[in-house]
């Protein structure tokens, strides 16, 4: 059977929250670990212009977004991690894709619609988006696409583009699969719902100091008083605590719940404890990368280097069969 391929692109949308690292980035993290497939993984800017950023503001998210990647543990010896835009190939592989692409099919895309409806101007880099996105999706030969269920459409998109290549100019492209983690727990933020950048609950991977632990502190719990039993599994600081606890842990804390006697203000307390704990490493390795920064674009050219040479096979597959070549 052919080696599983992994292909998943990030966006570099700002700061990362622990809601991001328990969501997304430590299941990347963890797959390194399967020898049964290998990895690609880019921070998607290309894709990031489309919401027109400031010039500064755009280089320092893709920087951030690299650094703390490869802060939290993605290796990129065990995964090709890289900036979409160095690998070029993927925007003339988009022009081809475009051709084949009807009108229609794009503008049926619930995430366009969305954006239009939050106030996002409709340029054509907008609309285009699916269509690049199943570049990059192609141009890998990627097998496996994990993705939240906002984007399995764009997935729709690219196994349609990729099924019209292939019966018109006979077989080019690998039809990719999602893998739609429907089932990952919602984390929660301080307010209690999903934790996300744009609900202002969330809670930084690298924090620092009076300011991060008042997030902590500020975490919105029941009024159960002081001396009564509680439940912990209806709690958000227990939920987050489940996140970065060992079972042992774990279970000390809900036994404390359960006990009564304990204010939420030692449960909030301890979480903020694990928190600092749980990551000290990246923090440090983090720490590190930015002493050297040098080695963080080491690594990003590394990681383009491979993943050039991938596409450009690709590509020429694709040129030869539309008839450039
Ligand atoms: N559109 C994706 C998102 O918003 C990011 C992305 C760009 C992507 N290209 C991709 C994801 C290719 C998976 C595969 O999250």
């Amino acid at each position: 059977m052919a080696k599983r391929r992994v292909l998943t692109g990030v966006q570099s949308s700002g700061t990362l929250h622990i809601g991001n690292y328990f969501g997304a980035m430590r299941p990347c993290i963890e797959a390194q670990k399967d020898e049964s497939s290998d990895r690609f993984y880019f921070i998607a800017n290309f894709h990031a212009l489309t919401q027109l950023p400031e010039p500064a503001l755009l280089r320092q998210r893709i920087w951030d977004v690299a650094v703390d990647f490869i802060a939290c543990g993605i290796d990129p010896e065990k995964t090709v991690f890289f900036r979409q835009s160095d690998v070029p190939q993927v925007q003339e592989l988009a022009w081809m894709l475009s051709c084949l692409t009807p009108m229609g099919l794009l503008e049926r895309c619930h995430s366009y619609k969305d954006k239009l409806a939050h106030g996002q101007e409709a340029n054509h880099g907008l609309f285009a988006y699916p269509v690049l996105m199943a570049a990059d999706i192609l141009l890998y030969d990627s097998t496996h696409v994990p993705v939240g269920k906002d984007q399995k459409q764009h997935l729709e998109v690219t196994r349609d583009i990729a099924i019209r290549f292939n019966n018109r100019y006979g077989e080019t492209f690998v039809v990719p699969e999602p893998i739609i983690s429907e089932d990952v727990a919602v984390i929660p933020g301080i307010d209690g719902q999903k934790m996300s950048k744009s609900y202002g609950n969330a809670i930084e991977i690298f924090g620092e100091g009076k300011a991060i632990r008042s997030r902590f502190m500020k975490i919105v719990t029941d009024s159960t008083p002081m001396e009564a039993p509680k439940n912990p599994d209806t709690c958000n600081i227990f939920k987050l605590f489940k996140l970065m606890a060992t079972p042992e842990e774990q279970e000390e804390l809900r036994a404390r719940y359960l006990a009564g006697g304990m204010g939420y203000g030692h449960a909030k307390q301890a979480l903020y404890e694990k928190y600092i704990e749980y990551f000290a490493p990246m923090r440090e390795r983090r720490k590190q990368l930015l002493e050297n920064p040098q080695g963080v674009e080491d690594n990003l050219q590394y990681g383009a280097e491979r993943a050039r040479k991938v596409a450009q096979a690709t590509l020429t597959r694709a040129r030869i069969a539309v008839g450039l070549e």
